[in-house]
């Protein structure tokens, strides 16, 4: 089939390149003339693992291409998916549609013959309805189907969750559009991926109860994490413990500094103002994410407390800079806070990242960038792991304490057994382990 793909951001760009990769015919289309000639010369604007191989392999069998003209690109397809963005509006948390608008409004222009529309991006419960507004104002003659189908990639694992999701929802009960997307998505329904049709608003709604039912998990075990070291029990035990009840599973219960990103912290947030808006209150969520909030600032005094009760004039050292590893993504990432308390506190901050430390320079105050674990580590009074990844995952603490001014480790993502760090001669503060040997 031919696809449009409309934002070739996160979510644009990777649904375009695996749809392509399943034999569909794409283009890719974005407003940044820079980002387009980019991706045309093979350069990939975001780091997403696997992603630019993909591009690669499929530009050159020529199922994708690359182009700031919508209207060109959207004439014949048979579908055109929105995958723009939706930022919380600022100041009030609701998601900006403005994008989606704008996008919606130039597709019924341009689009020719019956055409399904599809919001891939997250948005709010009844932007289809919005956007089938937007459609036949802009062209009453539009032969469009507006249907719903919301991702759940996350980042780091994009590729592999689009290509082996566990459903793939869609929104719609309209009878062309329902054929339609079952050949969007045939090839994947063939490896046993099941579609999941709903109607369109039930579908806009399962992305955020999603997405904050899996922040609220966090945000459980984070607060068991806190009750753990008061009672002195290991939370990851207690994960492993609850985890084993397939009622609640085992995943999304790693206690850390908090959830960030750019969708938990969003799409919270816009759930709450939905719900705020029906008159039907999402108190968990509200609850949620207040808690999150606080818990990142919370991390900083952990550090604190950790290297004495005082950390000005003292050097700290930061392993992790992005929201989670495997993407150089710093939106709402926990460092930011933690960081700039630490600083509020007269800490001077040494940091490294793998992928992070281009985004991060705009968003942090001053920071001393170093080029791996260790060089930040010289004459350091603390080390803080903040992002787990592979990178940090068997640091030499020999090596390490022969540098450190005082060989302190605070691990945020409980990535040590402590014994395998304490027999170095370090301190050890991990999350919520204050019990047992672990
Ligand atoms: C999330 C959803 O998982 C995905 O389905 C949706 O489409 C987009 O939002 P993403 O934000 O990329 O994906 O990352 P995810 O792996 O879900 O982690 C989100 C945050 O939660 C990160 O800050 C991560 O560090 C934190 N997290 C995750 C925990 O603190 N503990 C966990 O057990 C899991």
């Amino acid at each position: 089939m031919r696809i449009t793909m409309v934002g070739s951001g996160y979510v644009g760009l990777v649904s375009g390149v695996c749809f392509a990769d399943f034999g569909h015919d794409v283009i890719c289309v974005d407003k940044v003339e820079a980002k387009i000639e980019a991706l045309k010369n093979g350069v990939i604007p975001i780091y997403e693992p696997g992603l630019d191989a993909l591009v690669e392999s499929n530009y050159k069998a020529g199922r994708l291409s690359f182009s700031t003209d919508l209207a060109a690109a959207v004439k014949d397809a048979d579908v055109v998916f929105i995958a723009v963005g939706t930022p919380s509006r600022r100041g009030d948390g609701h998601a900006d549609l403005s994008y989606v608008h704008a996008a919606a409004r130039e597709i019924a222009q341009a689009s020719t013959g019956f055409t399904v529309v599809v919001t891939k991006s997250t948005v709010p419960v009844g932007t289809g309805d919005e956007v089938e507004r937007v459609i036949r104002e802009a062209n009453p003659e539009a032969d469009i189907a507006v249907v719903s189908n919301p991702e759940f990639l996350r980042e780091g694992a994009a590729i592999d969750d689009f290509k082996r999701p566990d459903r793939i929802v869609i929104g719609t009960t309209d009878e062309r559009a329902i054929e339609v997307m079952k050949e969007v998505y045939r090839p994947l329904s063939l490896n046993a991926a099941p579609l999941f049709f709903c109607e369109r608003r039930t579908s806009e709604l399962i992305k955020y109860a999603g997405n904050a039912f899996l922040a609220m998990k966090i945000t459980f075990i984070n607060e068991i994490a806190d009750l753990c070291e008061r009672v002195g029990a290991d939370v990851q035990k207690v994960a492993k413990g609850i985890g084993m009840d397939k009622r609640i599973g085992e995943k999304f219960l790693h206690a850390g500094p908090g959830y960030g990103g750019s969708c938990f912290p969003k799409d919270t947030l816009a759930l709450v103002k939905t719900a705020q808006d029906f008159e039907s209150p999402m108190r968990l969520i509200e609850t949620t994410v207040a808690i999150n909030d606080n818990r990142k600032r919370a991390m900083a005094r952990k550090v604190i407390a950790a290297c004495g009760g005082s950390v000005r004039g003292k050097k700290i050292a930061i392993l992790g800079l992005t929201f989670k590893p495997n993407t150089d993504d710093m939106r709402e990432a926990p460092s930011i806070s933690i960081i700039q308390a630490l600083q509020d506190n007269g800490a001077e901050v040494h940091a490294y990242d793998p992928e992070g430390m281009e985004a991060a320079r705009d968003l942090l105050g001053p920071v001393n960038y170093g080029q791996d674990a260790y060089s930040i580590s010289e004459k350091a009074d603390a080390l803080v792991l903040v992002t787990e990844w592979d990178a940090f995952r068997a640091l030499d603490f020999r090596r390490l304490k022969a540098t450190m001014n005082n060989p302190l480790l605070v691990d945020l993502r409980n990535v040590y057994p402590k014994t395998e760090v304490t027999r170095h001669g370090f301190e050890y503060h991990g999350v919520g382990r204050a019990g047992g040997d672990a």
